[in-house]
């Protein structure tokens, strides 16, 4: 049996672009799952979303869905049994699910590129054995780690857990006088990472796909503003000088073939004067790529679904300017209610219940291209 072949054969063929009416499963039914649904049925392609919650946003634009826990495993069997291929939106699912999957059909992006973007110590030792910049960091698990890593670091810095982290949680702000009980306390005995607080001029991300042949596409990068730490605006052009911005997609690119990356994949940077650092990667499509949904003819979305069917990448040039802003809680009643935003497209994503905090869809405001 060839390598690449599963126990059902169905990866015999797993690099062969798929037809007409195949269908992705998809892990995960948020706005992300939701968004790449609709993008592969422009595509004429079926997806099947995987997901244990109940309300998933992406449940309501595709009949095909299997309510289970990730570690359900005669579920996600069926699950990959009737599908294609199998994709995600999140990095949080278990590495098991994933290799259940795999037994029936190719999973993109791949398991080693989950393993370590789940993970921020891996993503960290990853990142600076590709010889890239980030923030310096030591990893905390006791108290005694914690004292030291003080010591070693420079103030202030902040205390993230190497996993589950997502919009800020999981982070606390470690200042000079920060009690480290009380830190190590509320880590509830979850492995974190001490990393020093960069004083960036700018955050900025790249969204790049690579595709099953890897070749590779990068949008224009995106410089984001944060409020709470969650995403709130992300704007492109971001106003970078020309070497800047080739030196992110550089860095995307290798950190993509670094991982044999099949799919979208978001870099967030810090900039400090020139130097850029990597603050984190997320193996799926990202928030700070949604403005591509009004701004080239191609989203991320049909990007990623490109990558996965195995067909080529679209052109990610773009034909507009671009403000993209996250619809965060109540931000989302006025639009909701109908009012008009000039020059906006607008995208909800049918989550009934608003909470503080809870995305609750984005507008991307578009203007002639500058330039
Ligand atoms: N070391 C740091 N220095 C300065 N700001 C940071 C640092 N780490 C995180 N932040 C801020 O918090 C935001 C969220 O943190 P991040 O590490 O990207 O986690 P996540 O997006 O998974 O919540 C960042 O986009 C940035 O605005
Ligand atoms: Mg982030």
């Amino acid at each position: 049996m060839p390598t690449d072949m599963t126990p059902d054969g169905k990866s015999a063929q797993s690099l062969a672009p798929l037809g007409p009416g195949a269908t992705i499963g998809i892990l995960g039914g948020g706005q992300l799952a939701r968004m790449l649904t609709m993008a592969a049925h422009r595509l004429g392609l079926k997806t099947h979303i995987f997901c244990p919650d109940t309300e998933s946003p992406a449940f309501e634009v595709t009949p095909h869905h299997t309510r289970a826990a990730y570690s359900d495993a005669d579920a996600l069997d069926r699950f990959a049994r009737s599908v294609e291929r199998v994709t995600y939106e999140f990095e949080n699912i278990p590495v098991g699910a994933i290799a259940i999957l795999e037994q029936h059909c190719p999973v993109m992006p791949g398991a080693k590129a989950l393993a370590i973007c789940q993970d921020r110590l891996a993503e960290k030792r990853f990142l600076s054995g590709l010889g890239l910049v980030v923030a310096p960091f030591l990893p905390v698990e006791t108290m005694v780690d914690l004292n030291q890593a003080r010591q070693r670091l420079a103030a202030p810095a902040i205390l993230k857990t190497r996993r589950l982290g997502y919009d800020g949680k999981g982070q606390q702000h470690i200042g000079t006088d920060t009690e480290s009980g009380a830190a190590i306390a509320a880590l509830a005995g979850a492995g974190a990472v001490l990393e020093e607080f960069v004083d960036f001029d700018a955050e900025i991300s790249i969204i790049l796909a690579r595709g099953t042949n890897g070749e590779m596409a990068s949008y224009d990068p995106a410089r984001n503003t944060h409020e709470n730490h969650i995403l709130a605006t992300s704007t492109v052009p971001a106003g970078l000088p020309a070497h800047v911005s080739k030196m992110a997609t550089r860095i995307a690119e290798k950190i993509a073939t670094a991982f044999e990356y099949v799919g979208v994949l978001g870099v967030e940077f810090f900039l400090c004067g020139e130097t850029l650092i990597v603050n984190e990667i997320a193996p799926r499509v990202h928030n700070s790529g949604h403005w591509t949904e009004a701004a080239c003819a191609a989203s991320q979305f049909e990007q990623h679904i490109r990558a996965v069917a195995g067909w080529p990448l679209a052109d990610p040039v773009r034909h507009a300017d671009a403000v993209m802003q996250n619809l965060i809680g109540d931000q989302v009643r006025a639009v909701a209610a109908g009012e008009s935003v000039p020059g906006c497209k607008i995208h909800l994503y049918g989550k009934n219940e608003i909470r503080p905090g809870r995305k609750m869809g984005h507008l991307t405001r578009l203007t002639a291209r500058a330039r």
